[in-house]
């Protein structure tokens, strides 16, 4: 039987990614916030996972206006790289596992969650930069990938406490593949910020600590924020967060932090990685 063994929370600055893909992560800027991704690395390659479900959003590279999935879910062979208007990332294209995308489509939606499926769709900076933070550069991505796309650039995103949700029913699809595979799931993007308005730049290192606390303190108040207080909160991009919850609600209620970095700032945003393992696969 398939399992989930870790949850891994990503901001997907892209800003991050370009860093990386022109060689400057050492310099004064870059080094405070690289420096922090060496641990995650370390512990990525040592755990070695079988698989990864990627949450993340879509920023009008697969689809546009014309077309927004609440959850959607890649079922294809392979994810090319998205050109976001820079020409793709220089990264491997992204190998899928249509196997386990379509056990998790099957389960999930008999569980009455109505994904939208697809079997074909570039992936973007939401889903290459967290790759890239926690695998580093290499020829082929350590593991095959499930995309699963969460809505939160048109409202209505759905909610923090449907997102958890959802992540129970990730754990439970999981639980009942049949091959024998170890699994992470990523919640990507936030932390706050936003990027236009009178309000472009906010930070709150505040209110960030506390929803990282929060992830093993108290997870099931953190569902309870709403979208006005995302905003209010962690600016108008803040409301990425809700794809954590995701991640954390496909983990065990006592999953473990066992490792965090914050830091600011990452082009204007506030950029943490958390790492959560599940006792039970420890
Ligand atoms: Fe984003």
């Amino acid at each position: 039987m398939a399992r989930i063994v870790a949850g891994i929370a990503c901001s997907h600055v892209p800003a991050i990614g370009a860093a990386i893909d022109r060689g400057i992560t050492g310099n004064a800027y870059w080094d405070p916030l690289f420096r922090g991704y060496g641990t995650a690395r370390e512990w990525l390659a040592k755990l070695a996972p079988d698989a990864a479900i990627v949450v993340y959003n879509d920023h009008a590279s697969a689809f546009s206006l014309d077309l927004i999935p609440t959850f959607l879910i890649g079922v294809a062979d392979r994810f090319p790289i998205a050109d976001e208007g820079f020409g793709p990332r220089p990264v491997p294209a992204v190998e899928g596992h249509p196997a386990l995308a379509w056990h998790l489509a099957e389960s999930l939606i008999l569980d009455e969650f109505d994904m939208t499926i697809a079997n074909r769709m570039p992936v973007d900076h939401g889903l290459t930069v967290p790759l890239s933070i926690t695998c580093g550069q290499p020829a082929s991505w350590p593991f095959p990938v499930v995309p699963l796309c969460v809505n939160v650039v048109q409202y209505p995103p759905p909610t923090g406490a449907r997102c958890f949700k959802l992540g129970r029913a990730i754990a439970k699809a999981v639980a009942s593949f049949a091959s024998d595979l170890r699994v992470v799931v990523y919640g990507t993007g936030g932390m706050s910020h936003q990027l236009q308005g009178e309000r472009a730049g906010l930070i709150n290192r505040a209110f960030d600590t506390a929803f990282l606390d929060g992830m093993t303190r108290d997870p099931m108040a953190l569902t309870r924020i709403t979208h006005t207080e995302y905003m209010r909160e962690a600016g108008s991009e803040g409301i990425e967060l809700v794809m954590w919850h995701v991640m954390r609600g496909a983990l065990d209620d006592d999953a473990a932090e066992v490792y965090r970095h914050y830091h600011v700032p990452a082009s204007n945003t506030a950029a943490a990685l958390m790492i959560l393992e599940n006792r039970s696969a420890r």
